[in-house]
């Protein structure tokens, strides 16, 4: 049978963890013959709660469920991480301002990332969710950088939510299967400002921009129905999205580690400068995934509407590196 494969989770006593760390050990992540150790993290004062997840973990007795540790070390969550799943981090307070949510963010990101740099696997791949989820990236991969282990390509933002809400809106719109639809993605910044572009996507042959034809829709109703689901969902339920937000999380990694067999997803990753993205900002691009490794889909044609809805998200995300430069 296969050794383990070490995953590490933050905030692994919160919500997102709570659907999380189930889906994991049951094999829905890394495959249904693949061992799993759990490397859990949370603050101090979650502890006890960490424990009790741990407790209906050991009660669903997973097979795959190699083994695990509750920490509130990073050095120790991280250590020798094969897959590490960034969830915990600070929520907006009461009159917090979005630049003080940066800053307390970029505190937890910079010690997240040493800790990576210096104890997990040369090979981890990093997902962060806890927003700001692009910046915390950046800063992870950037603090991770500089003890020059760890691959920084392998830092990740996590647009795959927003990638599946898009795909849920256009099933809906089109009358097709969600399973018909390729080729879909979700341009730049985790955030309102993100630009889900469905010029490329297909359902069985048929393009689907062509099938929807109504741009006052696109621009109208879709655009910001995907941009404000998060939202949308809080007002609903008086809470974030959780479990949908856990299964984006499955869909990336799982998708990155055992492939997407030729289809698109949509991963933010760190520019390499194509399409006019600086280099190394984590920005939405559609990505073909093969043998553990993520390709950029190149060349795609970048029309004047998707090129000013590109330009705000990747604007925002250049304030965002602004804000924490100082932190770096
Ligand atoms: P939650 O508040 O229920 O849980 C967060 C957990 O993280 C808590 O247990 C907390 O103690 C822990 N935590 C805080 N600081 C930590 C640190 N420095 N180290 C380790 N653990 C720490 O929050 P929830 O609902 O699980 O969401 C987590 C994050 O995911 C939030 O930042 C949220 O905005 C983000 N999110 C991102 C989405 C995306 O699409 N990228 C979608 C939905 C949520």
């Amino acid at each position: 049978s296969k050794a383990p494969v070490r995953v590490a989770v933050t905030g692994a006593a919160g919500q997102i963890g709570y659907s999380l760390l189930f889906r994991i050990a049951s094999g829905e992540m890394l495959g249904k013959d693949q061992p799993v150790i759990l490397q859990l993290l949370d603050l101090p004062q979650a502890q006890k709660a960490v424990k009790g997840v741990m407790m209906e973990l050991e009660d669903c007795a997973f097979p795959l469920l190699a083994g695990m540790v509750a920490t509130d070390d990073p050095n120790v969550a991280f250590k020798d991480a094969q897959v590490a799943l960034l969830v915990g981090a600070r929520p907006r307070g009461p009159g917090m301002e979005r630049k003080d949510l940066l800053t307390e963010n970029a505190k937890i990101f910079t010690v997240q990332g040493a800790a990576i740099g210096q104890y997990a696997d040369p090979n981890v791949k990093v997902l962060v969710v806890g927003n700001p989820c692009n910046t915390n990236a950046y800063i992870a991969m950037k603090t991770a950088e500089k003890f020059g282990r760890v691959n920084p390509k392998n830092f990740t933002g996590m647009l795959r939510l927003d990638h599946n809400r898009a795909l849920s809106q256009l099933a809906a719109k089109t009358g097709r299967e969600v399973s018909s639809l390729t080729k879909l993605v979700v341009w730049g910044n985790h955030s309102p400002t993100m630009y889900a572009d469905y010029r490329f996507c297909l359902s069985n042959g048929d393009s689907v921009k062509s099938l929807v034809n109504d741009d006052a829709w696109n621009r109208d109703v879709f655009l910001p129905t995907v941009g404000k689901r998060g939202a949308a969902i809080i007002e609903a339920r008086g809470l974030s999205s959780a479990a949908s937000a856990a299964n984006a999380a499955i869909d990336h990694i799982r998708d990155w580690v055992l492939g997407s067999n030729g289809e698109w997803v949509t991963m933010g990753v760190p520019s390499d400068g194509s399409y006019g993205i600086p280099e190394g900002i984590i920005y939405g691009v559609p990505c073909v995934t093969e043998n553990g490794e993520y390709k950029v889909v190149k060349d795609l044609e970048i029309d004047e509407f998707s090129r000013e809805r590109m330009t705000v998200t990747l604007n925002e995300l250049l304030e965002e590196r602004e804000g924490v430069k100082d932190l770096l």
